[in-house]
């Protein structure tokens, strides 16, 4: 574990990253999920990032300390949000960044993942970026190259940029998450969001309370207790399926997409009486909290999981979750540029 009170910065047209009020703490060459992440490194990464977003907010928002630094964008799934939000990060910040998506790439001429990624490793990429269906294959990506990898999201596993880009979020409207009731609402078993959310949510201690159907909470959560530490892998939980007791006073509230495959699956009678039952609406969020933030990590399905005039309400950051992930991995960028040599550039 790395700690540098050096000042955390480059010299590159005035462009200087200073750590003078937290220490940096730093010890990853991939970012692959939240569950090996200490507090102290995701404070590092709020702190920097707090630093990333003075730079996006700028009339010219150009820092270019990342020159000659190298990063591929390698999505095996649809995006908008985070792939060009990792593409702007590494823009802003002055580094080469080519997004190669698979149904365009050689992928389509039965090439392995584990080729795809020797072969832009090969090109001498420092950074990858993958987006994949398969749980598990930025860890496998991650043993055949020596670019620093980071999960854009793999199956229903895990999204840790989005974790820190929420928890990022959280602080500025909230100040500390210690203490804060963060409701997850929707189709918890495959969302890599809330798991990543619930490692992030519960370092920083928040207390998490996942609410869906009981077909879409994980097996194990859905019998309306307190899981503990030593019957499941994540951390504590509490599990609600009346959506009404679990928004009862509320800090912040998360609606979370709901895929109409889940209705094809079976695990739905219909989108119509899922959204009766467990759609974010304003007159539900009464019981929260005057104050709640209204979260969503997109893309959402209004009418759906969520209301309409609740998406775009003044308690809703989903905008300031959208800029804000932008200055988040730009932030992670930087860091893995130093492989863990906070101070190094
Ligand atoms: C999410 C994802 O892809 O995991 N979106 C995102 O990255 N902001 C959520 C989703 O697809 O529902």
């Amino acid at each position: 574990m790395m700690t540098n009170e050096r000042e955390y910065s480059s010299d590159l047209e005035g462009t200087s990253f200073s750590n003078e009020q937290s220490d940096l703490v730093w010890d990853h060459e991939d970012v692959l999920d939240l569950d090996d992440f200490t507090v102290q490194e995701i404070e590092t990464v709020i702190a920097l990032a707090e630093q990333m977003r003075e730079v996006l907010d700028r009339r010219i928002a150009r820092a270019p300390a990342l020159r000659g630094f190298t990063v591929i964008n390698l999505f095996f799934e649809p995006s908008t949000r985070t792939r060009a939000s990792f593409e702007l990060a590494g823009k802003v910040l002055g580094a080469d960044v080519i997004s190669v998506s698979a149904d365009n790439s050689s992928v389509v001429k039965g090439e392995s993942l584990i080729d795809t990624v020797k072969t832009l490793s090969a090109m001498r990429a420092d950074a990858i970026v993958m987006r994949h269906s398969m749980s598990g294959a930025p860890y496998l990506a991650s043993t055949y190259t020596d670019a620093a990898i980071i999960n854009a999201g793999d199956g229903s596993h895990a999204h840790p940029t989005q974790a820190l880009l929420d928890i990022y979020t959280l602080k500025q409207r909230l100040g500390s998450l210690r203490g804060k009731k963060i409701v997850m609402v929707g189709d918890i078993s495959h969302s890599r969001v809330a798991r990543s959310g619930i490692w992030g949510f519960s370092a920083m201690g928040a207390e998490v309370v996942l609410c869906g159907p009981p077909t879409l909470l994980p097996a194990g959560l859905n019998d309306n207790v307190h899981v503990s530490r030593k019957s499941s892998n994540l951390p504590s939980v509490q599990v609600e399926t009346d959506i009404d007791v679990a928004l009862d006073n509320a800090d912040v509230v998360m609606a979370l997409r709901l895929q109409k495959e889940r209705q094809q699956g079976g695990l739905l009678p219909s989108l119509r009486e899922y959204s009766k039952l467990y759609q974010v609406t304003q007159e539900r969020l009464s019981r929260a909290k005057q104050s709640h933030v209204l979260m969503h990590p997109g893309p959402k399905n209004e009418g759906i999981e969520i209301a309409g005039n609740v998406a775009s309400g003044s308690n809703s950051t989903i905008e300031e979750q959208v800029t804000n992930g932008v200055a988040v991995r730009m932030a992670l960028l930087y860091l893995l540029a130093g492989k863990g040599q906070v101070g190094a550039n």
